[in-house]
């Protein structure tokens, strides 16, 4: 018999037709009679009802098939007696891959704090929650791939080992197969790097840009989607030490266009979400709706399916730093020193800022552009007043940044001037020079977090749920 998935046979439901279903136990309860098991084989938020004859199967054999047990079932599908599923299939033979001890196993059928499903982070994939959050992930990298390949991006995979350090703030992780008790060290004492692996000091990536810049004046527009690492210690619900992003990179593309490609993208996967993801975003917005139950009215956020349309259907605000801060001082928030952080031209703008412009003020997303260049990575272009950047956020609420982005210095000598005003190695980066030496063009890209875009789409409010194995100071279990 062909194997069927429960997705499947939900969406087409045949009354009649004979199928084989393989899957997991996530409930069974029972009469003297029957036993109704439902099976959950990752294919669909929704569970398959199977009906077991007790007098068929045995009672000895039933009392082993419990939460977790894997299963594969032959039988009949029939119109559904009860409500909430038009099918159920009726077993003819039960086969039982491997058993599962009621008693110690973690996740019962009940609701668990997600706190506790971090804590066994390796079977949380088995709750519908995790369940419906990695089904969405998939489809967002689907959807990502797809949307590129539909512009004539062409996909770069820039390395994750680097000797360079892209955003030039030095948060990295060392890689290196030197001793650690006993390295080889140089004349004056210090770790002699050339004696490692690579002949150098080397790192995990920060960031694919400036290789994907080496793409995008060669190819046209480049894209890459990868994991990249950052060795900051901060505890927050919006950062991974270890995070995936898609950097898109595109030649001849001034600030403009480059807001204007971000804005489209975010809005094609949102609209992507809400046309493949409907049941398990549905899921997510009653979980969602669950959980803010006990929250005050003005604390509650908009209902999920409702916010993804809302930010489909609305432009971007698009404002500069400047305005932005002005905005800030003038509100009465900022007048009842309720901003925890300084709010003056020049600080960067921290997340209660960002969410308060985009939750409070505006109520849309919003791009920023024009940031102060001393907050800003070396390779933003400068403005002609000579204090900004061409830069551009682009702040989503809830989450605050979710997109970093630019237009780039293509002016050889500026560029090497801002270097050595920042204090980054020239002499090293010649092979990233040689694209302002060579026919430079101008050229911007940005840098879409897929954690935190996730954690949009799916309303989750913490970035340690949205990536099957987060890295976290002091976390790698799992
Ligand atoms: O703003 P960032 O640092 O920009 C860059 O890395 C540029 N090279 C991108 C480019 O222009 N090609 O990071 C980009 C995005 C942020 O907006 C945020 O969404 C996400 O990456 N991000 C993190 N996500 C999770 N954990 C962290 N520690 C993150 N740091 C940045
Ligand atoms: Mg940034």
């Amino acid at each position: 018999m062909i194997r069927k998935k429960v997705k499947e046979i939900l969406q087409n439901p045949q009354p009649g037709s004979e199928v084989l279903v393989k899957g997991w136990v996530r409930t069974k309860r029972g009469s003297k009679n029957v036993n109704f098991i439902t099976l959950n084989d990752g294919s669909t938020i929704h569970n398959l009802q199977i009906v077991a004859n007790v007098e068929t199967f045995g009672e000895e054999f039933l009392k082993d098939i419990n939460t977790s047990t894997s299963l594969a079932v032959t039988g009949q599908l029939v119109e559904s007696q009860g409500s909430g599923q038009q099918v159920e299939l009726i077993a003819q033979t039960i086969h039982l891959y491997g058993k599962s001890d009621p008693d110690k196993y973690p996740i019962q059928p009940k609701k668990h704090s997600l706190e506790f499903l971090r804590e066994n982070a390796h079977l949380r994939f088995r709750t519908n929650t995790f369940s419906a959050v990695f089904r969405i992930r998939h489809a967002m990298a689907f959807a990502i791939h797809d949307y590129f390949n539909r512009k004539g991006f062409c996909y770069l995979h820039t390395p994750i080992i680097t000797a360079s350090d892209a955003e030039g703030a030095g948060q990295m992780f060392r890689v290196t197969t030197l001793d650690a008790q006993k390295p080889p060290l140089t004349e004056a004492g210090h770790v002699d790097f050339s004696a490692d692996f690579f002949s150098r000091p080397t790192n995990l990536t920060v960031s694919g840009q400036l290789e994907g810049e080496l793409g995008a004046t060669a190819l046209g527009e480049i894209y890459t989607f990868g994991p990249t690492f950052r060795a900051e210690n901060s505890n927050t619900t919006r950062h991974l030490a270890e995070f995936w992003m898609i950097e898109p990179e595109m030649a001849f593309y001034d600030l403009k266009d480059n807001m204007d490609l971000a804005e489209d993208f975010l809005k094609s996967l949102i609209r992507y979400a809400l046309e493949n993801c409907y049941d398990d975003l549905k899921f997510l917005s009653s979980r969602l709706k669950e959980e803010e139950k006990g929250k005050p009215q003005d604390q509650q956020s908009m209902e999920l399916i409702e916010k993804l349309k809302f930010v489909v259907e609305n432009d971007f605000v698009r404002l500069s730093y400047t305005e932005a801060i002005d905005i800030l001082k003038n509100s009465n928030h900022y007048k009842k020193k309720k901003f925890q952080f300084p709010v003056e031209w020049g600080v960067d703008l921290q997340s209660e800022h960002e969410r308060y412009l985009v939750e409070k003020h505006f109520k849309k997303p919003v791009i920023l552009i024009g940031y102060p260049k001393e907050i800003k990575a070396f390779y933003m272009k400068l403005n002609e007043d000579g204090k900004t950047v061409a830069a551009m956020d682009v702040l989503f609420p809830q989450i605050g940044e979710i997109i970093g982005g630019s237009q780039r210095e293509e002016n050889y000598d500026k560029l090497v001037a801002r270097m050595n005003e920042m204090h980054i190695p020239v002499d090293e980066m010649w092979w990233y020079l040689d694209t302002r030496r060579f026919g430079t063009v101008p050229h911007s890209g940005f840098g879409l977090g897929f954690e935190r875009f996730i954690l949009f789409v799916t309303g989750m409010g913490n970035i340690r749920d949205v990536i099957a194995f987060p890295r976290t100071p002091g976390n790698a279990e799992f």
